[in-house]
């Protein structure tokens, strides 16, 4: 099975981004976070800079949008190149919809649940989806303790991926360390977004302790 590290530029030098991508060019994606200060009560970048972004980054962007309306600029986002895009699914009524414009403008179409959202609506849709993003914190800020309490989702989750077989990545971002990664390693992640555990430090080296980590835990199918 194939282990996904995706740090996550919030934790990065905000003045000198593309030198910090450039810490990060062993990792798999790099995940940037968007909000608006509505959906979440915190501020960081749009699109302008996601474009120049693009041009600058060694590895794909995953990007995750915390904003109200998606409907509106998600689709932005995968026409200017960004290979995931993923939504909340409390921002918007139109999941499948909005799911369907992101494939057909070329991104992975990912779907995003805050740890008191159900994962059981979105259990008959996944064949929509390319990416489930399961919240192990509040999203908004960096630096959070990770909730265990949102891991029986992702077992929900990967027992569905496995009965179907589909190509769904499972994904979790907040407080992931290599300690908290065995946890979501084990009831089935695949896909890991890090913040300050990796650029709080030394970024190559903890990218490949984390994946070392996931990987000893991995469901073997
Ligand atoms: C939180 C963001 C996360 C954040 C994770 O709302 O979605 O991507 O950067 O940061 P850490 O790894 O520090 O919890
Ligand atoms: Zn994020």
């Amino acid at each position: 099975m194939v282990t996904r590290i995706n740090p996550s530029i919030l934790a990065a030098d905000f003045a000198n981004l593309e030198r910090e991508f450039g810490r990060i060019s062993t990792a798999d994606l790099a995940h940037v976070d968007i909000m608006d200060n509505h959906f979440v009560p915190n501020l960081t970048i749009g699109l302008p800079v996601v474009q120049r972004l693009l041009e600058v980054s060694p590895i794909p962007l995953d990007v995750h949008l915390m904003i109200d309306d998606p409907d509106r600029w998600a689709p932005d986002y995968a026409e200017a190149g960004a290979y995931s895009v993923t939504f909340h699914a409390e921002a918007t009524t139109e999941p499948v919809a909005l799911a369907r414009r992101l494939r057909a403008a070329g991104a992975r179409a990912g779907i995003a649940l805050k740890p008191g959202t159900d994962v059981l609506p979105y259990l008959e849709l996944l064949d929509e989806f390319d990416q489930v993003l399961v919240m192990t914190v509040e999203p908004g800020f960096g630096g959070q303790s990770f909730m265990a309490s949102t891991m029986p989702k992702l077992s929900l989750l990967a027992e569905r991926v496995r009965a179907t077989g589909l190509d769904v990545w499972l994904q979790v971002d907040g407080g992931i360390t290599e300690d908290t990664i065995v946890q979501a390693a084990e009831a089935g992640a695949n896909t890991f977004v890090a913040g300050s555990s990796v650029f709080n430090g030394d970024p190559a080296g903890q990218i490949q302790r984390l994946r070392s980590a996931a990987e000893a835990h991995q469901h073997a199918h």
